[in-house]
């Protein structure tokens, strides 16, 4: 990641949700070991942590305590983390390397990938009914458990998901691959922001929209982001193995728009980003950060 102060807020970010992480996740003694096992394979093995990162940066923006936002932090990792999982099993895009490791179905089998990916995602909705240190209520408590099972269910990520399988081989245009694409992988950012800022019983709707704004489009930027690093981007470096959107025949950006399209793309929704943060003072600069982040990314 950049040096500066990204890299300094973004290190505090990932401390804070690993040490979370770790607190959640099942001990790897306690049976059944090697479901809990897997589930800490694949959720303690380096990812970027950028949904937690939102979290954190949006929670920020409204002057949150940081830990009141472990757990909504350590739940979109969770369900991002299962979303992995399942990606890389072989009846969906039968990958072998995640996070510069074995995927979890390689390491372990596929049975137990699945059932990892099972258990990760209820984990996630556990954390949020249940932690303390956030120190709201049950009524904020149904909002995020809602928001986060709306982003991840059919209308979210599961969803795109199955967009992406029913397009290979496919030729979509630009309003289908944007719309598939901000579904798999933009409602979990979408979300991410959103929990940030689901505090307090008198919120503000106003602010609450433009974040929502700007998660909406570094969402779609980040996904064009992946695909272009599948084609421009080095296998060691990314942790997964490169070119595979070619070669299972996917629909992505660069191949709709080539290269430098793809990226202009992701630099106009950076702007466009930015532009929805125009109001908020510097509080709100780890969100601006992050976007140019995810734009800008070699993994
Ligand atoms: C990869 O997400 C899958 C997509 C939604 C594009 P990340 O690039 O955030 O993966 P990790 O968490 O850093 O491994
Ligand atoms: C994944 O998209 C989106 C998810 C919901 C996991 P990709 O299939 O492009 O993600 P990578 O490239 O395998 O990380
Ligand atoms: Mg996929
Ligand atoms: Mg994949
Ligand atoms: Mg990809």
């Amino acid at each position: 990641m950049d040096s500066g102060p990204l890299e300094t807020f973004s290190r505090e970010c990932r401390e804070r949700v690993e040490s979370a992480l770790m607190r959640w996740l099942p001990r790897p003694n306690a049976p059944p070991e090697t479901l809990h096992q897997a589930m800490r394979y694949s959720v303690l093995n380096g990812g970027k942590r950028i949904r937690p990162m939102l979290v954190y940066a949006a929670g920020r923006a409204l002057a949150l305590k940081p830990e009141q936002l472990d757990a909504p932090a350590c739940a979109v990792e969770l369900i991002h983390s299962y979303s992995l999982v399942h990606d890389d099993l072989p009846a969906m895009d039968d990958d072998d390397l995640r996070r510069g490791q074995p995927t979890c179905h390689k390491a372990f089998d596929e049975a137990t990938a699945i059932l990892a990916g099972d258990a990760l995602q209820t984990l996630a909705f556990q954390v949020i009914a249940r932690d303390q240190a956030m120190a709201v209520g049950a009524e904020q408590r149904m909002r995020m458990i809602e928001n986060l099972a709306q982003a991840s269910g059919s209308r979210g990520m599961a969803g795109g998901q199955a967009l992406d399988l029913a397009a290979v081989g496919q030729d979509l245009d630009l309003a289908q691959l944007e719309h598939m694409h901000i579904h798999k992988t933009g409602a979990l950012i979408r979300a991410s922001v959103r929990l940030g800022t689901l505090f307090g019983p008198n919120l503000d709707t106003r602010l609450i929209r433009q974040l929502d704004r700007y998660a909406k489009c570094i969402g779609l930027a980040f996904q064009i982001r992946d695909d272009i690093l599948d084609v421009a981007g080095e296998t060691q470096e990314l942790g997964k193995t490169r070119g595979k959107d070619r070669a299972q025949d996917k629909p992505t950006y660069p191949s709709l728009l080539g290269l430098s399209g793809a990226q202009d793309k992701a630099e106009s929704l950076y702007h466009e980003a930015l532009q929805n943060l125009e109001s908020l003072n510097e509080t709100a600069d780890p969100l601006r950060w992050i976007a140019a982040y995810i734009v800008g990314r070699s993994r």
